[in-house]
């Protein structure tokens, strides 16, 4: 899947490819795909790569390093793994460490790896996110291939563009745009993920088929039971065509690197990064994406933006696929006696720069912008789920 986008600012016209492959077993001494991303910046010199592997991944796919090896040997005539793989933590914790930026700098530099050298990340989307980080930030960029190994990352944040980490406890508060040089999803890796990441993907193709693609919505709807029970071809086809809209989105949207305040992408995002900041993270970003959707799609309701049957349906699909669509944290009190959840409101708006800016819908397949949300009307939205939880519960 290759997408070649200009992009103008200030009467200058960048064109960016962005290349995203689907492959299986990617580290199969068989497989070119690697091989041919990695190419020298000149004939006759050898390509410089250092890999940085997830350490969540090794006990479902315990014979990487060994197959990441022999890959690398039986190319060395024209690349030079420069050290072996180096573990990185997983997960959100990799965020919040600064100093795993420094280590990772540390090794750039103890590497001497330079602009035309190539950082290679397997790992879910916190991995990606930081290693994207300190190699768009290492010599102001050395080259990105990013291996998601997460259905939510395949489909959603790997295909992107950006980077980032955590700091003053906000999501993804230091961060850059910077689009990898490839982005290979290597299905086999989704073989070993626990059910409820594997689920986590679902709910941002659902997200992208709502805002843009209602025929997606409806093959999701058409297979949902088969998708909760995680048919390996279904699942792959859901990922394949969340990656390709995400993409789709950043390449047409003609604004790659959000310079407007418009975030089409982030429907449903703005509870869900507080819920995930006030929860410690131990809330998934996917499970808390899935109660952000809710308690915007239940406002969109609420104030006749879209039908309730609507709604009702979507939160119905959500349930099928397993997603709670509620958690007491939504009704979190602050020091000064607000909801907590609220502050996510302006939060968002902050992180977007300009205008509030939030997407909703008005049917499927059809995102709208909105610019303000009644604060007393979100509440209302939060005691009906809180109130559908509790007879779901009961029944
Ligand atoms: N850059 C972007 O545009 C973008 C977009 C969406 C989300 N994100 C970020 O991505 C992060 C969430 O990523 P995620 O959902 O991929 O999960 P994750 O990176 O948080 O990983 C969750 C856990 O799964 C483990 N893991 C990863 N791959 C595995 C595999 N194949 N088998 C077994 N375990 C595996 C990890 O080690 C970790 O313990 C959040 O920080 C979110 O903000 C970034
Ligand atoms: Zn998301």
């Amino acid at each position: 899947m290759n997408s070649s986008y200009s992009y103008i600012r200030k009467n200058i016209r960048l064109e960016c490819s962005h290349k995203v492959y689907f492959t299986k077993e990617s580290f199969s001494t068989k497989n070119d795909t690697l091989a041919e991303i990695l190419q020298p910046h000149r004939e006759g010199i050898k390509t410089k790569a250092l890999v940085f592997v997830d350490e969540g991944i090794i006990d479902g796919n315990p014979n990487l390093l060994e197959h990441i090896a022999s890959y690398f040997r039986s190319r060395d005539d024209r690349i030079n793994l420069v050290c072996s793989p180096q573990f990185i933590q997983g997960g959100e914790p990799a965020k919040n460490d600064w100093s795993l930026v420094e280590k990772i700098w540390e090794l750039l530099n103890r590497y001497s790896m330079c602009r035309h050298s190539y950082v290679i990340v397997i790992g879910g989307g916190a991995a990606l996110d930081l290693v994207g980080f300190a190699a768009s930030t290492a010599h102001r960029g050395v080259r990105l291939v990013r291996f998601p190994t997460t259905t939510l990352s395949q489909g959603d944040g790997g295909v992107g563009v950006k980077n980032g980490v955590n700091y003053f406890g906000k999501k993804n508060w230091i961060g850059t745009f910077s689009v990898p040089e490839a982005v290979v999803n290597d299905f086999n890796f989704l073989l070993g993920l626990p059910h409820s990441q594997k689920r986590a993907g679902y709910v941002e193709a659902i997200k992208v088929a709502l805002i843009r693609d209602r025929s997606f919505f409806e093959f999701i709807e058409e297979n949902a039971e088969n998708l909760s029970s995680f048919n390996e071809n279904l699942l792959e086809q859901v990922i394949k065509k969340s990656a390709a809209l995400h993409l789709d989105h950043i390449a047409s949207s003609g604004d790659p690197f959000e310079k407007g305040s418009a975030r089409p992408l982030d429907f449903g995002h703005w509870v869900a990064h507080k819920l995930e900041q006030i929860s410690d993270f131990k809330i998934g970003h996917g499970e808390a994406v899935a109660i952000g959707l809710a308690v915007d799609l239940t406002y969109s309701a609420l104030v006749g933006l879209v039908k309730a049957k609507t709604t009702e349906r979507i939160l119905c699909l959500l349930e099928a696929l397993g997603f709670p669509l509620y958690h007491d944290l939504l009704n979190e009190i602050s020091a000064n006696g607000n909801r907590v959840i609220l502050e996510g409101l302006e939060e968002f708006r902050e992180h977007l720069g300009g205008e509030l800016t939030i997407t909703l819908i008005q049917g499927i397949g059809e995102g709208i912008e909105v610019h303000a949300m009644d604060r007393k009307i979100i509440l209302d939205a939060v005691r009906d789920l809180n109130n559908r939880h509790i007879s779901l519960r009961n029944a």
